[in-house]
């Protein structure tokens, strides 16, 4: 199968064709989403949150996403486009160098195709925040390395924006996420994730967008969608709790109760002697030899 890119990505849009992304944090989870056919693998920075167990996104360093993007590219060396989020912290400052040195560390070191950058329009209102931020964007772009957008819902932004809730609910502030959208496509951005944001305000900006738009908790009208590898999966599923699921996400499976089970299951078999039995004990001695024991 082709290397997917950038291009392609575009190309998909013109046509019609939905975009898929799901997030993978290790060398199992990026085997099985090369294995699905998945096009974009994105190494997000919701690892702080489903892998590391942390409450924010907001804890993980650029030294830590690079070791997780390392064991993703080992995972999925070929075909789908690799994505890395830019950690909280290692792309804000005044100096866009800043900026782009980190995003090198992503592709040289992390294995990565592009990079991935949050704009948050209620920081833009406070100070020209989100103009500042797209002409980092643009930096890095000019750098050689492909940014994929993120508005909307920015989670690294929680401190800002108070809480994990939907934006652009307003008609100010769908108009404020469709100037940052454009601000986007300007800077060079090669698609952007939408977070959380009503339908109807995704269907717009993807209608007014050239580029790509991957949507997440955005409804049907974009141009492709994203989800975390955990909630689809069900990962942190259990027969006797409740597991948080976004309201948005669907879960296709129930991955944690199997691993729960089989983990029982074999607790219960070395407890009761079951386990390893004659079947699980392959070696013999080789019975030419003389005895060791008498
Ligand atoms: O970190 C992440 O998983 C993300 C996606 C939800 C887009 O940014
Ligand atoms: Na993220």
């Amino acid at each position: 199968p082709r290397k997917v890119t950038t291009l392609s990505i575009a190309s998909k849009k013109r046509r019609g064709h939905k975009i898929t992304m799901v997030t993978a944090y290790d060398y199992p989870s990026a085997v099985h989403v090369d294995r699905a056919g998945i096009d974009v693998v994105l190494v997000g920075d919701s690892c702080a949150m489903v892998e590391l167990g942390f409450e924010t996104t907001q804890p993980i360093t650029l030294d830590q996403m690079i070791h997780h993007c390392q064991a993703v590219k080992r995972g999925a060396p070929n075909r789908p486009l690799l994505v890395g989020d830019m950690p909280f912290g290692s792309y804000e400052f005044e100096d866009k160098d800043v900026a782009l040195r980190n995003a090198y560390r992503m592709v040289k070191e992390g294995g990565m195709d592009a990079v991935k950058f949050e704009l948050t329009s209620s920081i833009s209102w406070l100070k020209g925040g989100s103009e500042s931020r797209a002409q980092t964007i643009k930096h890095v772009v000019d750098g050689g390395v492909a940014v994929l957008g993120h508005i909307g819902l920015t989670p690294q932004a929680i401190s800002v924006i108070g809480g994990f809730r939907a934006q652009g609910r307003t008609a100010v502030r769908a108009r404020a996420l469709l100037d940052d959208a454009i601000r986007l496509q300007d800077a060079g951005a090669f698609a952007v994730v939408l977070e959380c944001i009503p339908a109807n305000v995704a269907a717009a900006i993807t209608e007014v967008l050239e580029i790509p738009t991957i949507g997440i908790g955005a409804g049907g009208d974009t141009s492709g969608q994203v989800l975390v590898f955990h909630d689809l999966l069900g990962m942190l599923s259990h027969p006797h709790h409740e597991e948080f699921v976004p309201k948005f996400c669907k879960q296709y499976a129930r991955v944690g109760m199997e691993i729960t089970n089989g983990l029982a299951q074999f607790k219960k078999e070395v407890e009761d002697g079951a386990f390893p039995g004659e079947e699980y004990s392959p070696y013999v001695m080789n019975t030419d030899e003389e005895k060791i024991f008498d």
